[in-house]
C-alpha cells in the first residue's frame, strides 16, 4: 500500500490527523465565506440618492465585523502554524531506535545496509528494506549523485537524501504488511520508476530473514547455474555488481547476492521472475530508459544460464 491517508504508523498518523485537521478548519472557513457572499448577494441594498449621507451604526457594524474576520483568520493562521510545528517534531524524533539501517540514493535505485555493532553483521541488499514490526527503525539517509527523497507515505513524511550529507528518519510499523515507497524529489529520466518496499514482518520472522542475508551466495550445483555464473564473471557483470563469495565485487550497480529473494526488480519497476530477469538483461534500456545498466548481447543460452544462476540467488 502506498499512501499517507491510510497510515500505519505512529508517524503517519501524526500526517494524517494534521492533513484532516487542516481539511476541517478550511472546509469550514469555505463553508462560511460561500455563506457570507451569499447574504450579501440576497440583501444587495439600494442605491443611496445622496453618497455624502452616511449611516455612522452601519459603518460601525461593518469595520467590527471585518476586525472579527481578521482577528479569527490571524488565530486560525496561528494555530495551523503550531500544529504543524509539533507534528514535525513529533516526525523527526529520534525516540531510540533498534535497528540501523543506512539506504543511499542511486540514479534510480537503493542501495540498503544493514548496520550491526558486531564484526561481520553488516550485509547490503537493493530496493527492498525488511523491518521488524512494531520496533523504531532509523533510516539513515544520503545520495551517491543527485538529491532524492525517501517518502513511504503509509509509514512516515519524507525527507531529502543529499549528497555528502546524511539525514535520519526513525518509522514504525504497526502491523505486518508490504508498503511501497517512492522517490519524492525529482532526479532525472527515471525518477518516476525509483521505487522500493518496506517489509514488515514479526521479529523472529525479521531475524530468520537478516539471518539469510548475511550468509554468501550459496553454490549452484546444476551444471546450467555453473555456467551463469562463468557467464557473470566473464561477460562483465561483475565489474557492476557484488554478489558475496564468488569473485563478483562491483559497487556500481546493485548488490545481486540475495537478489532472487526480492519481489521486484530494477528498483520496484516490474516483479521479479525469470522472464522479467532475462529481458532487463538483455535490454534494459527498454524497461528503463537512461538506466545506467548497459544492454548485454549474450546467446540464447548463455542468457537462460545466467538467469538460472541468478534465480538461484535465494
Ligand atoms: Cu530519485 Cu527521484
Amino acid at each position: 500500500m502506498q499512501s499517507a491517508l491510510d497510515p500505519h504508523g505512529a508517524q503517519a498518523r501524526t500526517i494524517a490527523h494534521l492533513f484532516w485537521g487542516f481539511v476541517a478548519v478550511c472546509s469550514a472557513v469555505w463553508v462560511l465565506v460561500l455563506i457570507a457572499l451569499g447574504i450579501a448577494l440576497w440583501r444587495r441594498r439600494p442605491a443611496r440618492t445622496d453618497p455624502l449621507s452616511v449611516d455612522s451604526s452601519a459603518e460601525r457594524r461593518s469595520l467590527r465585523a471585518i476586525g472579527v474576520c481578521v482577528t479569527a483568520t490571524a488565530l486560525v493562521m496561528i494555530i495551523f502554524t503550531v500544529t504543524s510545528f509539533f507534528s514535525q517534531r513529533i516526525l523527526l524524533a529520534s525516540p531510540g531506535a533498534s535497528l540501523e539501517v543506512k539506504v543511499r540514493g542511486h540514479q534510480w535505485w537503493w542501495e540498503v545496509q544493514y548496520r550491526d555493532p558486531q564484526a561481520g553483521g553488516v550485509f547490503t541488499t537493493a530496493n527492498e528494506i525488511h523491518i521488524p514490526v512494531g520496533q523504531f527503525v532509523s533510516i539513515l539517509l544520503d545520495s551517491d549523485d543527485v538529491i532524492h527523497s525517501f517518502w513511504v507515505p503509509s509509514l512516515t513524511g519524507k525527507i531529502d537524501q543529499i549528497p555528502g550529507h546524511e539525514n535520519e528518519l526513525q518509522l514504525i510499523a504497526d502491523r505486518p504488511g508490504i508498503y511501497r515507497g517512492q522517490c519524492a524529489e525529482f532526479c532525472g529520466q527515471q525518477h518516476a520508476k525509483m521505487g522500493f518496499l518496506i517489509i514488515a514482518s514479526p521479529p523472529d520472522e525479521f531475524a530468520a530473514w537478516a539471518d539469510a542475508q548475511r550468509h554468501s551466495a550459496v553454490s549452484a550445483p546444476e551444471p546450467e547455474r555453473q555456467d551463469g555464473d562463468r557467464v557473470f564473471i566473464g561477460r562483465g557483470c561483475a565489474l557492476c555488481h557484488t554478489i558475496a563469495g564468488t569473485g563478483a565485487g562491483g559497487v556500481l550497480g546493485p548488490d545481486l547476492t540475495h537478489v532472487a529473494s526480492r519481489r521486484t526488480l530494477a528498483a520496484g519497476t516490474v516483479p521479479l521472475n525469470p522472464g522479467n530477469l532475462a529481458s532487463w538483461i538483455a535490454d534494459p534500456q527498454h524497461i528503463k530508459p537512461g538506466a545506467q545498466m548497459p544492454a548485454m548481447p549474450l546467446s540464447g543460452q548463455d542468457l537462460s544460464h545466467l538467469v538460472a544462476y541468478l534465480m538461484g540467488l535465494k
